[in-house]
Order: C-alpha cells, then sequence, then structure tokens
C-alpha cells in the first residue's frame, strides 16, 4: 500500500462471554494470560469500526458512539495501531470511528468486540492479510478476551507462553449446541475498575494461585460438556469458574466488588430455577451484569421470569456467534 493514499474498511466482530474466565496476565504488555480460557461469540450483541488510514491526518483520531475521544482510550488504540502500522510498514494516521449496540462498561465484554473488530478492520485497511490465528494474536495485543472474538462460535484462547503461541479457536460451531445467553442488565454505569487494572491485582489474593492450579480441569470439564452438549456438567463448572474468579476479585488488594444487590437476586432466582430441574445456569464477568445461560427452549420464560426481578433494567438474549467479518456493503 501506497503512504499516499487513503485506505479504508468497515468490520463487525461479536462480543463474547466466557465460561471459564481469564483472569491475571503472565505477560501484562502482551497480554499473555495465566491461564487458558472457553467462550461464546454473542450474535447480535456488536461493535462496528471503520478505520481510514489518511495521509492528511497529523494523529490518530477516535470517534466512539458519534463522540469523540481522547486520553486514555485514545492512547490504547493508537498504541495498538502502532502495531498494526509496524506489521504493514506504513506510518499513515487513522480515524477510527466504531459503535455498539449494546451498553458499554458495565459487564458485556465491549472491549471484546471493539478490538476484534478494530483488528480486522485496521489489517484490511492497511492492506495485511492476516489468517484467523494471526488475527486472533493480534487482537489479544488490545484486549486479551478480543482474541476470542474473531473465530466463530464457541471458543477457546490457549493461554501459551509467547505472543507466537497464545491464541484462540473455535471448538465447536454456532450451530453446535442451542444455548442462549439472556443478558440481565441491572446497571449501566461505567464500571469503577476495569479488567486491566483486574487482572493487575490478580495476584494479590491468595486465592489466585489455587484459581489458576485448578483451571485446566475446569477447561477440559467445560470443553467437553460443551462437546458433548451436556448442560448439567457445563452449567456445575461455568458458576464454579465464575464464583472462583469472583473470589479473587473480592479478596484482592484492594478489594473489588462488581456485584449490586440485583446481581445477588438474579443468582439467587438461578439457583432456585436450577433446583427446580431448570437447564440454566449463571456467569458474571468484571460488572454487576449476570449472563444466565439457558437451553434455547427454555430461553423465553427464563427472559420474562428474569425482567420480573426488582433492579432487572432490560434482559438481552444472544445466541452462539458468528466470526468477526468485513462489511463488505459498506
Ligand atoms: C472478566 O479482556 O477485558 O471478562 O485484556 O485488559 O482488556 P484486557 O482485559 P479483558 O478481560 C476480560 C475479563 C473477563 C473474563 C473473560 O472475558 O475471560
Amino acid at each position: 500500500m501506497s503512504d499516499r493514499s487513503q485506505r479504508t474498511a468497515t468490520c463487525t466482530a461479536n462480543s463474547n462471554i466466557a465460561f471459564i474466565k481469564y483472569w491475571g496476565d503472565r505477560d501484562p504488555c502482551l497480554r499473555i494470560p495465566v491461564n487458558s480460557s472457553l467462550s461464546m461469540n454473542l450474535e447480535g450483541l456488536t461493535t462496528r469500526t471503520r478505520v481510514t488510514f489518511d495521509p492528511k491526518l497529523a494523529g490518530d483520531q477516535l470517534t466512539l458512539e458519534d463522540q469523540p475521544v481522547t486520553g486514555e482510550a485514545l492512547a490504547r488504540v493508537s498504541a495498538f495501531l502502532d502495531r498494526v502500522r509496524q506489521m504493514a510498514g506504513i506510518s499513515l494516521f487513522a480515524e477510527v470511528r466504531s459503535s455498539n449496540n449494546f451498553p458499554m462498561g458495565a459487564g458485556i465484554a465491549s472491549s471484546a468486540s471493539a478490538f476484534a473488530a478494530l483488528s480486522l478492520a485496521a489489517a484490511h485497511a492497511a492492506g495485511i492479510a492476516l489468517g484467523e490465528k494471526d488475527l486472533s494474536r493480534l487482537a489479544r495485543t488490545g484486549s486479551g478476551s478480543a482474541c476470542r472474538s474473531v473465530p466463530a462460535g464457541f471458543v477457546e484462547w490457549q493461554a501459551g507462553e509467547s505472543d507466537e503461541d497464545s491464541f484462540a479457536f473455535s471448538i465447536a460451531p454456532p450451530d453446535h449446541w442451542d444455548i442462549v445467553d439472556n443478558v440481565v442488565i441491572v446497571s449501566q454505569a461505567h464500571k469503577t475498575i476495569g479488567s486491566t487494572e483486574g487482572h493487575a491485582l490478580a495476584l494479590t489474593s491468595p486465592l489466585q494461585t489455587a484459581r489458576v492450579a485448578d483451571a485446566p480441569r475446569r477447561l477440559a470439564l467445560c470443553r467437553r460438556a460443551i462437546c458433548e452438549r451436556d448442560f448439567e456438567a457445563f452449567a456445575d463448572m461455568v458458576e464454579l469458574d465464575s464464583n472462583l474468579m469472583h473470589a479473587v476479585i473480592m479478596t484482592s488488594t484492594p478489594p473489588i466488588l462488581y456485584w449490586q444487590p440485583p446481581t445477588l437476586a438474579v443468582i439467587h432466582a438461578v439457583q432456585a430455577w436450577r433446583r427446580q430441574g431448570w437447564p440454566v445456569c449463571y456467569t458474571i464477568d468484571a460488572g454487576p451484569n449476570v449472563h444466565v445461560i439457558s437451553l434455547s427452549a427454555h430461553a423465553d420464560r427464563v427472559a420474562q421470569e428474569l425482567s420480573g426481578i426488582s433492579g432487572v433494567s432490560k434482559v438481552l438474549t444472544a445466541r452462539p456467534g458468528r466470526a468477526a467479518r468485513v462489511d463488505e456493503d459498506y
């Protein structure tokens, strides 16, 4: 690509929900995690991003939801674009315009869909052809969980030990298992302590070593449950893994408590439904919202009951989602 021409690309990526969580880095700069993780892409909960490398620009520009953004968020995007520029051998600055169709910073992984969409759009606009593995590696350097939004369906992120071997791949396509994520929004406020800061605190919890040591076992059981479509075994691992991550979070120095009263009300409701034999379980990311996973045949009833819980403002539903993609029609 010539350094004098303008090049643009628009891409869309889904958010994802981790069943086995990423919490803590072995290398925070490259975002090499301390444990492998497992997730599902969320169809319809998307970020759409347009990247334009433009010789007329004197610096990178970032617009989120039609609002110009500077400061830390722009610096993070700019550092990421430096990596792409280096790979492509170009020095042009870029205009990045991005929008989500879900609330940012409240426990739906907006950084995952954001950096997956940005990776694909930036690579495409810069004229570098990356396969899924290398795209996933690139996305990981922007936000760890973003590497899992690159491949389709049910996705494993192999922790690896270096930039080369830390990437995500699909373990089953979206149509493998008809489950639904009922995303229970209890607060749309931006979270006070972001994941990046949280990862850095993980080892201050005496529980992190035990959580990480047992992670391969949980991941193997969860992977098997997904492959065999065994909801009971899946539910046990998903709830255990979420509880372990929040135990670490609550016992870090300083401690963090992401849960709000309605978060707990939803956990209790899900536990009661499970006791009654409903195929349902909960998992919570770094925020107060609860992801209630159910078999799709039960999703309408689950979503209806969840909407009736005091403090619940909205329930979004998402099925297993597609891979990150270039918007050809743009
Ligand atoms: C709780 O990927 O958001 O959602 O790499 O610093 O951007 P950064 O962290 P991020 O961490 C995700 C944490 C989590 C669990 C998960 O998605 O695995």
